[in-house]
């Protein structure tokens, strides 16, 4: 089920772990291409004309499910839409029976959000129809890692040499995850910082530097990713209060006194004000939070486009 590219042969997009270099930049280019569709008066270009993206979410989301569907929208394919809440799931079908059944009706994509680790990886291996993994557990969210990664290089003109700091918690977040595949594999400095209960064991394996002083993760960094504090780990104990985070390490004006002055402060969403970021920070000079999430359309226009078999 290859597809006939001479870069990109791959049917589905499961995570930045298994994509090369080569791939990743493929993704990144096409994206630069489908950004200027969302400027224009008629925000519509007929490439997947005929073509049917199915999303399953079985978690909440605002930014991902949206952009997924005005991704496919943009590029003419018809969408439709399931939630675990509102699916026959909740009688209690199996994904993979409801992924069948999808399949059953002669789809083209399937987006699926889902709360285990793989559960993209299972349909894509019986699936016919492309996959695409928006999100599965705290393994790797790549489409995230990859809007990111493309506002890095469209803000800075690289990515190799970047020093990147991301910051939070670490240990269950697919962000983070996606981001240290793909910036290594470009070439980036990428530095994690956050409480050490909320950091994976052997993550230095991954080739990043670990610490758990805010001040250090910030002198030098080029650009902050900011993780959102999944508040529910504070009820688990993992860090003893939301006041200590916010001291240690919560992002404000005076955190960034000594950051450079072109330092840029990025956040997947959604963001926790006054807890990972003060509303100065997030809304201030160095902020492109906004600006993630318009390239999330473009670069969700090119996977779609490269995983339907599109030409490059
Ligand atoms: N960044 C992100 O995944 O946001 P949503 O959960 O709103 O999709």
């Amino acid at each position: 089920m290859a597809k006939n590219n001479t870069i990109w042969n791959k049917k589905d997009l499961l995570g930045l772990e298994e994509l090369s270099r080569e791939e990743i930049e493929v993704i990144l280019s096409t994206a630069g291409s489908f950004k200027e569709v969302s400027t224009r008066k008629v925000k519509k270009v007929p490439t997947l004309r005929g073509k049917t993206v199915v999303s399953i979410f079985c978690e909440p989301s605002t930014r991902t499910r949206l952009s997924f569907e005005l991704a496919a929208k943009r590029l003419s394919a018809d969408t439709v839409g399931i939630t675990s809440s509102t699916s026959s799931a909740v009688k209690g079908e199996t994904l993979k029976d409801t992924a069948k059944n999808i399949e059953a009706m002669n789809v083209d994509v399937v987006i699926l959000r889902h709360t285990t680790p793989g559960a993209p990886h299972l349909l894509a291996k019986t699936l016919e129809p492309s996959v695409i993994n928006a999100g599965d557990g705290a393994h790797e969210h790549p489409t995230q890692g990859l809007l990111d990664i493309f506002t890095m290089k469209e803000k800075k003109g690289k990515v190799k040499g970047l020093k990147v700091s991301i910051i939070g918690d670490i240990a269950h977040s697919r962000v983070a995850r996606s981001n240290i595949w793909g910036l290594k594999k470009l070439g980036a400095d990428v530095t994690i910082c956050g409480p050490s209960t909320l950091m994976p064991v052997e993550i230095e394996k991954m080739g990043v530097s670990v610490t758990n002083s805010l001040d250090e993760a910030i002198e030098d960094a080029d650009v902050l990713n900011v993780l959102r504090i999944q508040l529910e780990r504070q009820k688990k104990g993992l860090f003893p209060s939301i006041r200590e985070y916010i001291n240690l390490f919560g992002i404000n004006r005076q955190r960034l006194k000594h950051a450079k002055k072109d330092i840029l402060i990025m956040h997947p969403g959604p963001i926790n004000r006054g807890i990972e970021l003060t509303h100065d920070v997030a809304d201030g000079p160095y902020s492109v939070i906004l600006e993630q999430v318009t390239n999330g359309i473009a670069v969700r226009m090119a996977i779609l486009f490269l995983v339907t078999g599109g030409k490059i």
